[in-house]
Order: C-alpha cells, then structure tokens, then sequence
C-alpha cells in the first residue's frame, strides 16, 4: 500500500516518442517502464483505481490482425488510465474503400488521437505512419517481426517473480521462426542480462545470420537444461507456407512441454506462454493450468498494467505525477 501510495518517480525526459521495436526504449526507458508497470500491477492487485494520468486523452486501437488478448488488454489499459479509448471496426472501415493505411492514420490523428495502436501484418508500416502523424505509435504486433509491449509485458512479470531478469536463463521453445514474441522476446531479454536459447526442430528456426546471440537446440532436455523459464509458442500455422499444418506431426512427442518433460529444467523452472495456446500441441493442458508451474495468466495480468506504463510514458513523456 505504501508504494501506492508514493507517486512514481518522473523520469528527466523520456525519449522515446514511438514503440514500433523493443530497441526504441533504451535502457533508462525500458527500465522506467517496467518500474511504472510494477507501480499499477499494485492497484490492479490491490482493486484500486490509479490516477487518471490519461484523462483527457484518446487512444485508438486500429487492428487488421485477428487480437483478443492483445487488443482487450491495450483498451483496459488506457481506460483504467481515464482516457477516452476507441476501436476502428476495420472490417467495416473505409480502409476497404481503397483508402490507404497512412490516410487512414492521419485522419485519426487529425480527429485528435493522442496515441494509436496497430497491428497490422506488414512489417514498416508502423514505421510509416510515424513518420506521418506526430502521437505516438504503438506496435501491436506485426507479421512476424516484432510485438514490443508482449517482450515487456513477459519482462515485467518475470521480474515479478525473480525480482530481475539478469542472469536468468530462458528457453523459447516451438515455432521461433513465425514468432514476433521470441524476435521481440530474444532482443529485449538478451539486453537485460538473461541467457535467451532457442529449442525447437530445425524448421521453426529462423535463419542462421537472425538472433546469433541465441543459442539454438534441437533437443528439448538439453535445451532447456538448467533453465528457470521455459517460454512454449504457437503453431502460427497462419504464417506458414503450404503445409504448414506438417509442421505439428510429431511435435508434441518430441517437443511439447508436460510436467514429465519440464524436470530438464530447473526444479523451481517456470512456464511461460504468450498465448494463445493450443493444448496438446505445444503444452500439456495440466502443466499450464499448474499454479505452481505456470505464469501464464500472470502474463496477462501484466500485460494490462505493462500497457498502462507503455501509454502512460508515451503520452506524458514520464511527466511527474
Ligand atoms: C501472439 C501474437 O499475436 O503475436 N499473441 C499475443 O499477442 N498474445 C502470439 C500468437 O499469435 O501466437
């Protein structure tokens, strides 16, 4: 309750004015962020309303990508935060008029949009429309390049559990090569000190020059040998090429994660998921469901009060409270 109540310190200048990759907030701004979410993570635990650090603001949600989590948890966000939150409804949008995705941005923007959030499958696009429209743009996934606030979503409640990500080891396991999680996942938990290896059958690597930092195992014992988190991927079968749906034979036999499989790794070892998940296929329903075992409804949890943090340091610019 104290911490609640102690207002979080400002950070002199928060430089970064988009969140289109985890690298566009450097170190003092990753950290900064990650401490604010940890702030609010206290009221939500707590049933307590934050300041209405947002009031007055409006944030659009402007997805082309199928979302429940993601999309849900950006909208929760900024309305725990007070600001006025509006979902473009793309199917029935003038997007299908032939508009183009930078007219579509600019006129939110031009309708007062204080920050706007996109997923859309074209990697650069976000960056185009931030060169366009001066609010913020927030990634909300794209393609298969990066999804920035799931990284520091996953960092934040890492750190919930072991206090820092440093000198952790964390294995990302199944289908890396469609997964903007783990390319957004290896960037950032690498820049904050943990050992990040990637397990999984040679075609759901990336390629070889992608990620050199990461280990890469074929074996799922010896890959996560050692390791205090075990994070599970998707399938994204969506991102495959014909006959993709091949890519799951076998699998879970060899690679999916049970309470039998995860003794490999540490005996206090983690799961992680970014969701969603497919029982069966890439994890053992039990083991996900394992309070003990398991932070993946923690993942959600954080994912609100990581993008409260997210909004909140790019619309205010870490102003004080
Ligand atoms: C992920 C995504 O959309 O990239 N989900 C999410 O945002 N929680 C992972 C996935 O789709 O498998």
């Amino acid at each position: 309750m104290e911490f609640i109540n102690r207002p979080y310190a400002p950070l002199d200048g928060f430089r970064a004015a988009n969140l289109i990759n985890v690298d566009d907030f450097p170190e003092a701004e990753t950290n900064y962020v990650l401490d604010l979410a940890e702030y609010y993570a206290r009221f939500l635990n707590a049933g307590q309303r934050p300041p209405a650090r947002l009031a007055g603001k409006t944030q659009i949600n402007l997805f082309f990508e199928d979302s429940t989590r993601t999309n849900l948890s950006f909208e929760l966000a900024g309305r725990r935060l007070g600001a006025d939150v509006l979902n473009v409804p793309v199917a029935a949008s003038s997007v299908n008029k032939g508009e183009t995705l930078v007219d579509t941005a600019q006129t939110l923007a031009a309708m007062g949009a204080h920050a706007l959030i996109v997923r859309h499958k074209e990697p650069r696009v976000h960056d185009e429309i931030a060169r366009r429209i001066s609010c913020p743009v927030i990634n909300a996934g794209d393609g298969v390049r990066e999804h920035p606030t799931q990284a520091l979503l996953d960092a934040a409640t890492i750190r919930s559990v072991y206090g820092s990500v440093k000198g952790l080891v964390i294995a990302i396991c199944g289908d890396i090569k469609h997964s903007r999680v783990a390319a957004s996942n290896a960037a950032l938990l690498t820049r904050l000190g943990a050992e990040v290896r990637f397990v999984g059958p040679s075609h759901l690597m990336p390629t070889p020059h992608l990620f050199t930092k990461a280990r890469r195992f074929d074996s799922l014992a010896a890959g996560i040998s050692g390791a205090d988190i075990v994070m599970a991927l998707r399938m994204q079968f969506e991102r495959m090429e014909e006959g993709g749906k091949d890519a799951a034979k076998g699998y879970f036999e060899t690679f999916g994660l049970t309470h039998e499989t995860i003794k490999a790794a540490k005996p206090t070892a983690k799961v992680m998921h970014p969701g969603p998940m497919n029982r069966g296929v890439e994890i053992d329903g039990a083991l996900a469901d394992d309070p003990d075992r398991s932070l993946i409804l923690k993942q959600v949890f954080y994912g609100v009060a990581t993008r409260m943090a997210v909004l909140d340091a790019l619309i205010t610019k870490g102003s004080a409270f």
